[in-house]
């Protein structure tokens, strides 16, 4: 099979294409990404070793380079992890969130009708369900609950998931979607709260916890993520959406308190910021569905996915500088620069 996976030099895609390469090594792993700031060559330099793998460079949004890596390629599945992923930057810039997000499904839903596809699946998120309160820890995000956005990254994010469910009815495109809660581990870039927590700590810089710290997110170490994207290509039921986690929330001051522990650091580094606009209170997933349709369960647990991240970073300081050291400055100073301290 000639699998294209669409922003695979970013966080989740790079850890699929390894995932792949390992799993299935009679496929060919083509990766297609444009290289943002999010995207990193360097994550993929040991892939690029690998005979089955092929990197192009290029924009889900743009028709004509599409087109062309289908009469090249010839792919028989399109896994679409490219987007623009970081609510603060949908907060400041929505439009670029519609332009990759929207669109560039739409091309790439387009390139599949005209040159045939055995199935397309899209990488959503539980972003899409909204948020739930802090006081129902009974309730959970299930495939039937309804999108309700808060962010504009969100938003663009339900929009391309309503756009490959209208390809499937209307045109009878092979499309699969999940929606993961939120990832973590190796290669993920330092503007989102683990790795940036991470390595502000190393560097005995403050940690900014928006709000109260009270928020929720359901953590998923990214292989487990991986994994159940690669069960849904195998075993999904076209037209399918599938939620994928593992019952593991925690409180964002409790996820940077671990990693303080896990570092040595001690607790005064934490700073209290002013909070994000339309904060989502709480994710949690009801991973039912696919656990009990396609036997999927996570294996690892955040104790062990925090220790193992924090010392992957320890150990790929490389990686991490080399981003940091460039226009990341740039936007620390304006993202962060701007909030106040709240305690
Ligand atoms: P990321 O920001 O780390 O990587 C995105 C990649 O897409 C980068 O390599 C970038 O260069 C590429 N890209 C961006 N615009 C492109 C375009 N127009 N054409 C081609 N490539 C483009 O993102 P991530 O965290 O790895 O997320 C991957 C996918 O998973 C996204 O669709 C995201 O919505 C979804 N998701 C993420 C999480 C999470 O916790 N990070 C959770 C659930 C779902
Ligand atoms: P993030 O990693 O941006 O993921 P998402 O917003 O998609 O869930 O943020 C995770 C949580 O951490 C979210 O509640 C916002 C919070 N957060 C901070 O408190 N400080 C930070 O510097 C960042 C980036 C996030």
């Amino acid at each position: 099979m000639n699998i294209v996976v669409t922003g695979g030099a970013g966080f989740i895609g790079a850890n699929f294409v390894y995932y792949m390469l390992e799993n299935r090594p009679e496929d060919r792993i083509i990766c297609y990404d444009k290289l943002t700031y999010a995207g990193n060559l360097a994550t993929l330099e040991e892939a690029q070793k690998n005979k089955q793998f092929k990197f192009i460079k290029g924009d889900i949004a743009d028709r004509e380079a599409v087109y062309k890596m289908f009469e090249e390629e010839k792919p028989d599945i399109i896994v679409n992890f490219a987007a623009e992923s970081h609510v603060d930057r949908s907060i400041e810039n929505p439009e670029v969130f519609l332009q990759t997000n929207v669109i560039g499904t739409s091309v790439l839903m387009d390139a599949c009708r005209k040159y045939g596809i055995k199935r397309y699946h899209q990488v959503s998120t539980d972003e899409v369900y909204g948020d739930l309160p802090l006081d129902r820890p009974d309730l959970f995000f299930t495939e039937e609950t309804p999108l309700h956005t808060s962010s504009p990254y969100s938003a663009s994010k339900a929009s391309a998931d309503l756009l490959v469910m209208a390809y499937h009815r209307t045109f009878g495109l092979p499309v699969t979607i999940s929606r993961c809660s939120n990832n973590y581990g190796p290669f993920h870039f330092p503007e989102k709260l683990i790795p940036l927590m991470i390595i502000n700590a190393m560097h005995d810089k403050k940690l900014p916890v928006y709000g109260d710290g009270l928020n929720v997110r359901d953590w998923l170490f990214v292989k487990d993520h991986c994994a159940a994207i690669e069960i849904i290509l195998r075993k999904g039921k076209v037209g399918e959406v599938y939620n994928i986690g593992g019952h593991n929330e925690r409180q964002n001051i409790q996820v940077v308190k671990a990693i303080l522990k896990e570092l040595g650091k001690g607790e005064e580094l934490i700073e209290h910021v002013t909070d994000r606009k339309g904060h989502d209170r709480r994710y949690a997933i009801d991973p039912t569905k696919i656990r009990e349709e396609l036997g999927w369960e996570p294996t690892t647990s955040p104790e062990v996915g925090i220790k193992a991240t924090v010392e992957w970073y320890k150990e790929h300081e490389d990686w991490w500088q080399n981003i940091i050291s460039g226009d990341y400055q740039k936007y620390y100073a304006e993202m962060y620069g701007k909030k106040e301290i709240i305690d």
